[in-house]
């Protein structure tokens, strides 16, 4: 019982776990980067393992889905992610600060919004800067919908009600869950 609300402290840069709060991360050597986090219970986490019959196949005997691997609009971005987005994945786009990222990514969606419903998540710009980065690009921006939050609940509600074929997370970073007490864009 006692166990429910135990408290674990997890390091914000490396993910290493500790049971006391430590200043310094004794795995990467970070600074303050502890955080405290509710400890999960491993019993009511694995409950559910059911295995069908058919849930183990021969590889050979595995048909290739040619259709899972969609352009993203741009030649050379299909190129680093394999010849295309794969469905279902979710790819992690990093590069320094001003590369261009957030750039490149409502590029691909507004390509994308052509054949699926796609939306675009931003906890760094308000709607109006997202509206005026794709007029500047000229790009088709009917059909991309626009959520500005950083609260991980809140955007797991709009994803239920949008259900959207492609989502872009600008940025990760920015993202928080009320669940979890640590900080914003943490290993968690
Ligand atoms: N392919 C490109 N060619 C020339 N300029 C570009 C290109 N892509 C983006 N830029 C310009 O570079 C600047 C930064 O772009 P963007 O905001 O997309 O970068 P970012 O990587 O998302 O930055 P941040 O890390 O701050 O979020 C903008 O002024 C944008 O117009
Ligand atoms: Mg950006
Ligand atoms: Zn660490």
């Amino acid at each position: 019982m006692a166990k429910e609300s135990a408290i674990q402290y997890v390091c914000s840069e490396c993910g290493h776990v500790e049971s006391k709060w430590n200043g310094r991360c004794p795995e990467c050597g970070a600074w303050n980067s502890f955080a405290e986090e509710k400890v999960i219970q491993k019993a009511k986490a694995v409950k559910d393992t059911t295995v069908m019959d058919d849930s183990v196949h021969r590889l050979s005997d595995i048909p290739i889905d040619k259709a899972m691997r969609v352009s993203s609009g741009i030649d050379e971005l299909d190129r680093v992610l394999g010849g295309g987005v794969m469905r279902p994945s979710s790819v992690l786009v990093g590069g320094e600060p001003g590369i261009g990222k957030s750039t490149i990514m409502i590029q691909m969606l507004s390509s994308l919004s052509s054949s699926a419903s796609v939306l675009y998540v931003s906890g760094e710009e308000s709607p109006s800067q997202v509206r005026m980065r794709s007029n500047r690009l000229k790009l088709r921006s009917e059909s991309i919908s626009v959520f500005c939050d950083t609260r991980l609940e809140a955007l797991s509600e709009v994803i239920e009600r949008v259900k959207p074929g492609y989502i872009v997370i600008d940025s990760l970073q920015t993202l928080y869950s009320a669940s979890l007490p640590s900080m914003a864009g943490s290993p968690n």
